[in-house]
């Protein structure tokens, strides 16, 4: 699904070629899914590549450590600009960057917290996650898995051991001929798609399951929440039940790597007419504008990218493995 070649990875402050980013096998992350991590992406700006929403994919890293018990040898600061310099030492765009903050030492036992905490950051080349379905509409399968209860897994952190939900959820949908998996929370509320927050329109207004449904808040959920307001859609943060997402006039996910993508089909009950409807089209005109820096009022959304002897002065650069 995703091309998975990049160039360099960001190993807690040294660049080695990607092929060479390895850890030992029997580390605490590895075995107990205790990692933290972000999905961010780099775009092409009016004047060189830019990270969207860089401080609050910061921020929300750090916040997935605290939840975790993780302690983070590394200021906001510091994960910022290690962002910035993986980001120009793999000069492709669009790129998808994701930070982890893991325990990479060979550490068995669930409780063992001594090993260190190590940063790590790869980026690959990044395409459209649902392919042409991001386009055209999304089919997508209410999930026989259910959300895990915040007071089991926290989800407002983004852990690597969370995902064992999401994956279960999306091979489930894949195998059932779905581009993507809806997850119902365990009341039966609609919670979110498996890597995505999930919105629907009715009568020119939107809805979107709010933090009492163990989602993740995402930061793309975020931003088109405020698009939406900027636009003068009434937008309801709220529990969001089956039956009204079923009946909605449209529905749409958003993530890091969606992005934007529409939904047509939920589980053989078609959305609207089929396509992306009028309210979910406006709002990813503005967006799409946004990430490439043609909206001015979104333009706090993006940092620029310095080349990498500028983020990094030479003297302090460590790099390894070749070029
Ligand atoms: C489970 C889940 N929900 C929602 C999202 C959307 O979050 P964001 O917009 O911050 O990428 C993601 C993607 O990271 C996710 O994995």
């Amino acid at each position: 699904m995703m091309a998975t070649q990049g160039k360099k990875v960001w190993m807690d402050g040294t660049l080695v070629d990607f092929a060479d980013a390895k850890v030992h096998v029997l580390n605490h992350s590895l075995h107990y899914g205790v990692g933290v991590f972000e999905g961010i992406r780099g775009y092409a700006g009016p004047n060189g590549p830019v990270i969207f929403r860089l401080p609050e994919h910061v921020k929300r890293l750090l916040d997935s450590a605290r939840l975790y018990r993780m302690s983070v040898p590394f200021t906001a600061e510091e994960i910022a600009r290690a962002v910035l310099e993986t980001q120009a030492a793999n000069d492709f765009v669009p790129s998808y960057i994701r930070p982890i903050l893991y325990r990479g030492e060979p550490a068995l036992g669930v409780k063992n917290r001594g090993g260190k905490v190590s940063l790590a950051i790869g980026a690959i080349p990044a395409k459209k996650y649902l392919g042409e379905a991001s386009e055209t509409g999304v089919r997508a399968k209410i999930s026989q898995y259910r959300k895990p209860r915040s007071d089991a897994i926290p989800s407002y952190a983004k852990a690597a051991g969370n995902y064992l939900n999401s994956y279960l959820a999306g091979v489930d949908a894949a195998d059932d001929g779905y581009e993507e998996a809806i997850l119902l929370d365990a009341n039966g509320y609609v919670a979110e798609g498996s890597g995505e927050n999930i919105f629907l329109v009715r009568d020119g207004k939107l809805y979107t399951p709010g933090l009492e449904s163990d989602i993740l808040l995402g930061i793309t959920r975020t931003s088109v929440l405020q698009i939406a307001k900027d636009l003068g859609y009434p937008v309801v943060e709220k529990l969001v039940s089956v039956n009204e997402l079923l009946t909605a006039d449209e529905v749409f996910f958003s993530g890091t790597y969606a992005e934007i993508a529409p939904v047509r089909e939920i589980s053989h009950f078609p959305v609207g007419d089929g396509r992306a409807g009028p309210v979910t089209r406006d709002i990813m005109d503005v967006f799409y504008r946004a990430v490439r820096g043609e909206e001015p009022k979104y333009a706090s959304w993006l940092t620029p990218v310095p080349p990498l002897a500028r983020v990094v002065p030479r003297a302090t650069r460590r790099e390894k493995g070749s070029a």
